[in-house]
């Protein structure tokens, strides 16, 4: 099992979590969030946390709360990631609902495997287009490595605003040409397979609870394995990647590890994480990536 946690990314830090909170840099700003699974004592006082943040969630029972603002920060900003082998990509962040700001930094592991997946793809055969697909695709992160090592890249997401903004950061990233689609994941799943579609590469980070365009229900536990089963029909038989990643207390690595296995290529389970600079590892999450012919 792989433990993975991002290893350079100088705009982002986790300066220490605890007591069910976690304070972070983005940039130049600091942030205090709620965070569920930090269920020990913080390593730094609370007061040296108020010191240094300059803006705190403070959250209702379905972290729908609001942004306090303790030292002067603006409502957006933007930070930068460097790919290991690859260029820059930049991000906007705001002091959005549901206690985001616009980035999931542990995610950027999946952006690194992302570019140097599709990157061998293309030094295999420089002229050929790897198709690769977002589903759940948020700001879009892992779309932009995509289309960074030079992906025909399709981001699904079922929220318009959510996905201006991830046009707003391949913009940024001084790309072009990614394909935005505002749908309910499983619908436009079921149709690509009717339709007969192939991709070298998919990601899909599903939460545990959302909605299609339509009010579509998502449930984690109720729909993914049929949203499993009909991904795993979309992949290239010959080269393809394929990264399933979830965020929900009750996941363990080993259910991704039931739902992924198949008879050929090669599967890895694990776990993402954070490392504090004061205090221990924050756990964030469980993956399983299923890669043939890569
Ligand atoms: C956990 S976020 C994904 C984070 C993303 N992987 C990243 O790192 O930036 C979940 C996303 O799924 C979207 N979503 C929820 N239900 C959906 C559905 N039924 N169809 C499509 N997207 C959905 C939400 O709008 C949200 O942007």
């Amino acid at each position: 099992m792989d433990l993975l946690c991002p290893k350079h990314f100088p705009d982002y830090e986790l300066i220490d979590c605890g007591n069910f909170e976690k304070l972070e840099r983005f940039g130049k700003y600091i942030a205090i969030r709620p965070e569920p699974q930090a269920v020990w004592d913080r390593s730094l006082t609370s007061v040296q946390w108020e010191d240094k943040a300059h803006v705190r969630f403070i959250s209702n029972a379905n972290y729908e709360g609001t942004w306090k603002k303790l030292k002067p920060i603006p409502d957006s900003w933007q930070i930068s990631y460097p790919l290991p082998n690859g260029p820059v990509l930049n991000f906007k962040l705001a002091l959005a609902s549901f206690k985001h700001v616009g980035i999931f930094p542990e995610q950027a592991v999946h952006w690194d495997y992302i570019y140097d997946k599709i990157s061998k793809l293309k030094a295999a055969d420089k002229d050929s287009k790897p198709k690769f697909l977002n589903l759940f695709a948020y700001t879009g992160g892992a779309s932009l490595a995509a289309k960074a090592a030079g992906a025909d890249v399709i981001h699904l997401d079922a929220i318009r605003q959510i996905v201006t903004w991830a046009k707003g950061n391949m913009e940024l990233s001084g790309l072009t040409d990614i394909r935005w689609l505002i749908e309910d994941a499983m619908k436009f799943v079921k149709r690509e397979v009717k339709r007969g579609a192939k991709y070298q590469g998919i990601i899909l980070d599903p939460p545990a609870y959302g909605h299609g365009p339509n009010k579509e229900q998502w449930k984690l536990e109720d729909n993914i394995n049929e949203m499993v089963k009909n991904v795993l029909k979309l992949l290239d038989e010959r080269q393809h990647f394929i990264i399933l990643n979830t965020y929900s207390l009750s996941f363990s690595s080993l259910i991704i590890e039931n739902l992924m296995r198949r008879e050929k290529g090669e599967l890895r389970i694990g776990e993402l994480y954070l490392q504090a600079n004061e205090g221990g590892k924050l756990p964030l999450g469980v993956f399983g990536r299923h890669s043939r012919g890569l």
